[in-house]
């Protein structure tokens, strides 16, 4: 008899013999009948026992608990109708006992595994293997499998080849600190693990390989958040002879492919913003579009008006911003003093008000504005009866960004965003550099073997901080998914930019060499882009962490608590690594 899953159990089965090996969910004993639920990856299915027919069966489940393996062999029989269970898929039948066999005794849990009490966070971490038989964590993890194969698929399709990288080798500047290995062989050397297979994707089509699919883990030792693991896979991709056109259309048709995983859709083409657009109108470089708020320029209505505060922050080059939401007139000061802390902590230096009720119009600082001002202001916001405007002034930059953590926490209180909406976008034309203030030097935004905008060439020597980039973000829902760009396969212009990124000749030379020598030596156009996986699938299963995506992921000051990774190491193994530690570990 073979083997069957509880949850695949139907009207169908109905009268024919079957054998389910799998776990208790749940063991009741109601006198004249027990009833053990069983459950496996599949499902939940009913096992019943007639103690008067079977006492032999009823005595061997008596010690049963939850958690214990058990084979049963039985036969499927319909429920009486009083019994049907229409909130269970198998809720029709139930599995009359004919034999049971003990495969596995459970200690009694640590905790229950449907009790989802957050306490117990650090607990279902360290029993992770009994946080995953949770049929939500089992259909997340099998949600991710359905997503990687298709997109393995899909890029089949599309001519790629999968390709493996190495995991030990140098460091890849994505911006994030390295992960280092240190070598026996080589003492006092170290590999770092990939933070992205970047440059070994680069070079794959230096060999002429011209599309390029991983399924790549990278390690980044970074701050860690909900979306940020510190290892986390890509789906990672490289194509030669690339146009910025073919990449868009490759991956909007890979998500027309994803979404009906979970019963959606995709509408490509996916809109794009260049990235001042986002910023300007929605004060974020991953603007969550399934809501609208837009930021709307104030500067030219406010700039010369008698608030002190507009009129210094436009004379000083910076801007007047700010966006309305409707039928929010009534919020309490508590409310606009919480909004203006965010502010701050967005570099602004507040949050001011424009309320319409009742017909009148009132701003946070009475008699600054003129009515004839404060009407200009609402015209320009199209702010209605019953509305609120936040405003900010101040540098662009901080403006921006304070405004646009605004427009997503008003968004949340006011209950504004929708749900099962899917807002793609595409980000595109982000600036090349930013300038690091407290190093003093530029920094690539993207990676530095991003290719300038072309137009923009002559910049780079006047005013690099006005370049733009090949490159490209794919947003979904205002996360961030995926990123990419054009790269340089120039040598010259890759030598260029290592030095306005403050790489000297020789540093260029050692750290990047190999990348050099191969952009002589016959390197086709190439670009490429590298999506989250981790973060798809979160966004497709509905999951608020990569935690709940990820077997078996690390906290968020990135330890392992199941096998208590990371762990001290024996002074031997140190010793052949030619490691001394700087402080023992026993003073830590
Ligand atoms: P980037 O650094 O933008 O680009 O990374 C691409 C995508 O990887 C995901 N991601 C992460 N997911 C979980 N945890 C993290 N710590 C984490 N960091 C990044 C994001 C992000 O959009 N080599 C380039 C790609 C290229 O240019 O082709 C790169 O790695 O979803």
């Amino acid at each position: 008899m073979k083997r069957r899953g509880a949850g695949t159990l139907g009207r169908e089965e109905i009268g024919s013999r079957v054998r389910l090996q799998a776990w208790v969910q749940r063991r009741r004993d109601l006198g004249g009948l027990l009833f053990v639920d069983l459950r496996d990856r599949t499902g939940v299915a009913q096992v019943v026992v007639h103690p008067e027919r079977r006492a032999d069966l009823a005595a061997l489940l008596e010690p049963v608990r939850a958690e214990w393996v058990l084979e049963v062999e039985g036969t499927v029989v319909a429920r009486e109708p009083a019994a049907v269970n229409p909130r269970m898929a198998t809720g029709e039948i139930e599995v009359e006992a004919e034999r049971i066999e003990i495969l596995a005794r459970s200690e009694p849990l640590p905790f229950q595994l449907d009790d989802r009490a957050e306490a117990l966070a650090e607990t279902r971490l360290r029993y992770r293997y009994l946080d995953l038989r949770r049929p939500e964590l089992q259909r997340n993890l099998e949600l991710r499998h359905r997503i990687t194969h298709e997109a393995r698929q899909y890029f089949h399709e599309e001519g790629f080849l999968e390709i493996e990288t190495p995991i030990l080798t140098r460091s890849t500047p994505e911006g994030a600190r390295d992960y280092l290995v240190p070598s026996r062989v080589h003492r006092g050397e170290f590999y770092a693990l990939p933070q992205s297979p970047q440059l070994f994707k680069q070079l794959l089509m230096v060999a002429g390989f011209e599309r390029y699919l991983q399924i790549a883990r990278c390690f980044r030792d970074e701050d860690l958040r909900a979306d940020r693991q510190p290892e986390f896979t890509q789906i990672d991709l490289e194509l030669s002879f690339p146009t910025e056109e073919e990449i868009f259309a490759l991956i909007e048709g890979l998500f027309a492919r994803l979404l009906p995983l979970v019963g959606a859709t995709a509408t490509v083409p996916f809109p794009r913003l260049t990235w001042a657009e986002a910023m300007a109108r929605y004060g974020s470089d991953r603007p969550d579009l399934r809501f609208e708020l837009p930021i709307v320029e104030l500067s030219a209505v406010l700039g010369a008006s008698g608030f002190r505060g507009f009129r210094e922050a436009v004379a000083g080059g910076g801007v007047v911003r700010g966006f309305v939401v409707p039928g929010a007139a009534g919020a309490s000061r508590k409310q606009v003093d919480g909004w203006a802390e965010l502010a701050r902590q967005n570099g602004a230096a507040g949050v001011l008000t424009l309320r319409r009720q009742q017909g009148e119009i009132a701003f946070t600082v009475k008699n600054s504005l003129t009515a004839d001002e404060m009407e200009a202001a609402a015209t320009a916001l199209a702010l209605e009866e019953g509305g609120l405007a936040l405003l900010a002034a101040g540098p662009e930059r901080s403006t921006a960004a304070a405004l646009g953590a605004l427009r997503l926490e008003l968004a949340r209180t006011y209950g504004l965003i929708p749900e099962g909406r899917w807002s793609f976008l595409w980000v595109h034309e982000f600036p090349l550099l930013d300038w690091d203030a407290e190093a003093e030097r530029w920094v690539a935004i993207h990676h530095p073997f991003t290719s300038p905008d072309p137009r923009d060439l002559a910049l780079l020597a006047s005013d690099p901080g006005r370049v733009r980039a090949r490159a490209y973000d794919v947003v979904l829902n205002g996360t961030e998914l995926g990123g990419g760009s054009l790269r340089i396969h120039d040598p010259g212009l890759q030598e260029r930019l290592f030095q306005l990124l403050g790489i000297g000749a020789e540093e260029a030379r050692e750290r990047f060499g190999f990348l050099l020598d191969a952009l002589k030596l016959g390197a086709p156009p190439h670009g490429g882009l590298a999506l989250g996986l981790d973060r798809i699938v979160m966004l497709l299963a509905g999951a608020s962490s990569l935690r709940e995506v990820i077997a078996f992921p690390k906290t968020a000051s990135a330890t392992c608590l199941m096998t208590e990774a990371p762990s001290k190491v024996e002074t031997r193994q140190l010793a052949e690594l030619g490691i001394a530690p700087v402080r023992p570990p026993e003073a830590g």
